[in-house]
């Protein structure tokens, strides 16, 4: 299956190379679209993205004709990826600002698909505050930004500035055979579970399912076939992300280990509860009893369990700890038999359950890496690439 792009051209002298790009990505077996700003079609015109992608170009919202055909909306759903290249220091400033003003911007909000952007401009512009500030604020919101590149530009003066050349932008991308995961099976847990004590009432955990959510979107952004099996969270399913919706621990291990035979990359990001209740009462119980004693019994280690199977996956755990982090983390990293930790602390100022931050210590066997604290997104694409490198190492040891 090819993957889709929405390509999204604005107003900048380096919309010349657009053109590259779309012929450069349908060479990868993309299927591209263009939607241009208005400012866009002052430097390249539609008639030259539509005969490259081989699809009518995009460029206003209120086109009755156009969206009669696929309306923004369905665009907006039909993407696997936005990519915006490039994308000017006044597009930057009106997504960072939520704004929907035009139907590049419009597609943006709509969207669920990841979002990529191009910058391109003016050094002094790159480098101004306010550019600044919308950059951190895409940033922390899972925005990947690509370059720009230091360089001569167009205006004649030096600096950072240049939007990256097609080429950057596609091996950055990783498409299709040449992505890092493609191919590849991975099996994310995430959120927390549901320990039923009778038809109206469980046990369960703050988790809100938020790291690994966007471990699974980054995963799966980086060209691998994802599954995630989640205990209830409200967030919504990642692109490209098959969800597999479980309650208590028991369906997530049954879940899990129906999918792990295929399965080369395993990420336990899930908070399982450790213990379910003995028996779930089949009515709802009663408060006539001046004291209620739940009888608790142990649930399986899923991660645990995983770790241990003969020629199992490259299996990812992570720890909530409250003290002694690395030490804890060290002990839980031998202990399960995995081949990496992620560790965080919990109940302190850095971050952990029900907050959009966090830091994290990551381990692996004779290794140890810092994740400084940042939004979980952030965190998220830092902690994949780790993942990634540990994972594409260990897999070409024992190719060796
Ligand atoms: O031992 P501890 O609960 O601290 O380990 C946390 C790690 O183990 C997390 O990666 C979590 O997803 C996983 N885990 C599991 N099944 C359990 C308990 C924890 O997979 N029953």
């Amino acid at each position: 299956m090819s993957i889709k792009i929405l390509l999204g051209v604005s107003g900048g002298i380096a919309a010349y190379k657009a053109a590259e790009l779309v012929r450069r990505l349908g060479e990868r077996g993309a299927e591209v679209r263009v939607v241009m700003t208005a400012a866009a079609r002052s430097f390249i015109t539609p008639l030259t993205l539509q005969a490259l992608s081989g699809h009518e170009v995009r460029c206003d919202l209120l086109d009755p004709g156009a969206e009669a055909g696929m309306d923004h909306i369905e665009l907006a759903r039909w993407a696997d990826l936005v990519l915006v290249a490039p994308a000017t220091a006044d597009l930057m400033a009106r997504l960072a600002a939520g704004l929907a003003d035009d139907l590049l911007t419009t597609l943006a909000l709509a969207t669920t698909a990841p979002l990529v952007l191009a910058p391109a401009m003016n050094h002094r512009m790159w480098l101004n505050p306010a550019t600044q500030e919308n950059l951190a604020r895409l940033r922390d919101r899972g925005v990947r930004i690509l370059g720009p590149a230091e360089g001569d530009q167009a205006c004649g003066e030096w600096g950072p500035g240049r939007m990256l050349e097609p080429g950057e932008i596609l091996d950055a991308l990783v498409l299709g055979a040449d992505s890092q995961l493609a191919g590849r099976q991975v099996l994310v847990t995430a959120g927390p579970t549901r320990e039923a004590l009778d038809p109206v009432r469980y046990l369960s955990n703050r988790s809100s399912g938020r790291m690994g959510y966007a471990l699974a979107e980054s995963l799966a952004a980086r060209g691998a076939e994802v599954t995630m099996v989640s205990g209830p969270s409200a967030l919504a399913v990642p692109h490209r992300v098959e969800l597999v919706a479980v309650e208590s621990a028991l369906e997530m291990e049954a879940a899990v280990m129906a999918r792990i035979g295929a399965c080369d990359l395993f990420v336990a990001a899930a908070a399982v509860s450790d213990y379910r209740p003995q028996a779930t009462a089949e009515e709802k119980i009663k408060k006539n009893q001046a004291e209620l004693h739940l009888h608790l019994v142990k649930n399986p280690d899923i991660l645990a369990r995983v770790a241990a199977l003969n020629g199992g996956p490259f299996t990812v755990g992570f720890a909530a700890e409250t003290r002694d982090l690395e030490e804890q983390a060290r002990t839980k990293l031998a202990a399960k038999g995995l081949d990496m930790i992620a560790a965080n602390l919990v109940g302190g100022e850095t971050g952990g359950f029900e907050r959009p931050e966090n830091a994290l210590l990551v381990l692996w066997p004779g290794g140890r890496r810092s994740l400084p604290l940042g939004p979980k997104a952030r965190l998220a694409e830092a902690l994949s690439d780790l993942i990634v490198e540990r994972y594409l190492a260990d897999a070409a040891s024992q190719d060796s």
